[in-house]
């Protein structure tokens, strides 16, 4: 088992933590000491050991994990010293293998990662590229890793980390909106969630059909999944959405 350590211990390094010993990862965990407070939550009771400074951690990993904000995350790896045999894991949003190559050197293995939060629940569906075995057997632990082969697909598909906290605006809309007199409110937020659940389970278990398809089989004439799905369409109910997307596009190809 490697020893993997965390430099930046904030929410993802905290969830991600979680899913990985929930999950039975029971390799060594290292973590930078700034953040006390999670720090001290995740040695006492997740297994892990925080180390005296960054330096330290690297020192003492094989694999090491940035997950720092990304305005800190080239100015705190700058001042570190690597071994070429180690591999860089970063989580950090919109930072390209380029700009750590500029700080870093040639030399040092880097891998990209999109763990999101339900990894403390066992279920991210992690974007990692370049696929690494080691990286993809870690994210495995927590969910499931989707490696890619082009940093393209995986700026793109990063898009989608921030769409997963839409999902719960979205339940949340449905929960209000069904729940009342007729319906308790904690009845109606189970069966929202376990609906979106069970619509992406059988999506993923239908690859054979898109989930445009799937809606359309079930939503036929004379249904009432008809009326309110095309209640929907008319009113473009589907274009914002369409809309946040390219927005996010935008502004990662900015950051380019
Ligand atoms: N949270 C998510 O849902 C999510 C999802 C996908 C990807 N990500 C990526 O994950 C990264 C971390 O996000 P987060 O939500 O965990 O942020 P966060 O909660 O703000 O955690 C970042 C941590 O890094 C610490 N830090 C800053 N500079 C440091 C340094 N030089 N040495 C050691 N620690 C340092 C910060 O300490 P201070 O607070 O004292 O500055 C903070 O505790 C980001 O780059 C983000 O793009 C996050």
């Amino acid at each position: 088992m490697k020893t993997l350590g965390f430099i930046g211990v904030g929410e993802l390094a905290l969830y991600t933590i979680k899913g990985l010993r929930r999950g039975g990862y029971d390799g060594a965990i290292l973590l930078s000491p700034r953040n006390r407070e999670k720090a001290a939550l995740l040695q006492q009771q997740f297994d892990c050991r925080v180390q005296r400074d960054n330096q330290a951690v690297v020192a003492n990993s094989d694999f090491v994990v940035i997950s720092t904000r990304p305005a800190d995350c080239l100015e705190t790896l700058a001042e570190l010293r690597f071994r070429p045999d180690q591999v860089l894991i970063s989580v950090v949003a919109g930072v390209d293998i380029a700009q750590f190559r500029g700080v870093l050197g040639e030399n040092l293995k880097i891998v990209r990662a999109m763990p999101v939060s339900s990894a403390a629940a066992a279920a991210s569906p992690t974007l990692v590229y370049p696929d690494h075995d080691y990286v993809r057997k870690l994210f495995a632990y927590c969910g499931n890793s989707i490696c890619v082969d082009n940093e393209d697909y995986f700026n793109q598909g990063s898009i989608l980390a921030c769409v997963y906290s839409w999902f719960f605006a979205l339940f949340e809309a449905l929960t209000q909106a069904t729940q009342g007199p007729r319906l308790p409110a904690d009845v109606a937020a189970e069966l929202v969630m376990g609906m979106a659940k069970g619509a992406a389970e059988l999506a993923l278990a239908s690859r054979d059909r898109s989930p445009g398809q799937i809606a359309e089989s079930i939503a036929t004439d004379g249904t009432f999944s008809k009326l309110g799905l095309d209640l929907l369409k008319t009113e473009g109910a589907f274009e914002p959405w369409r809309k946040a997307c390219k927005l996010l596009e935008q502004q990662l190809a900015e950051n380019d």
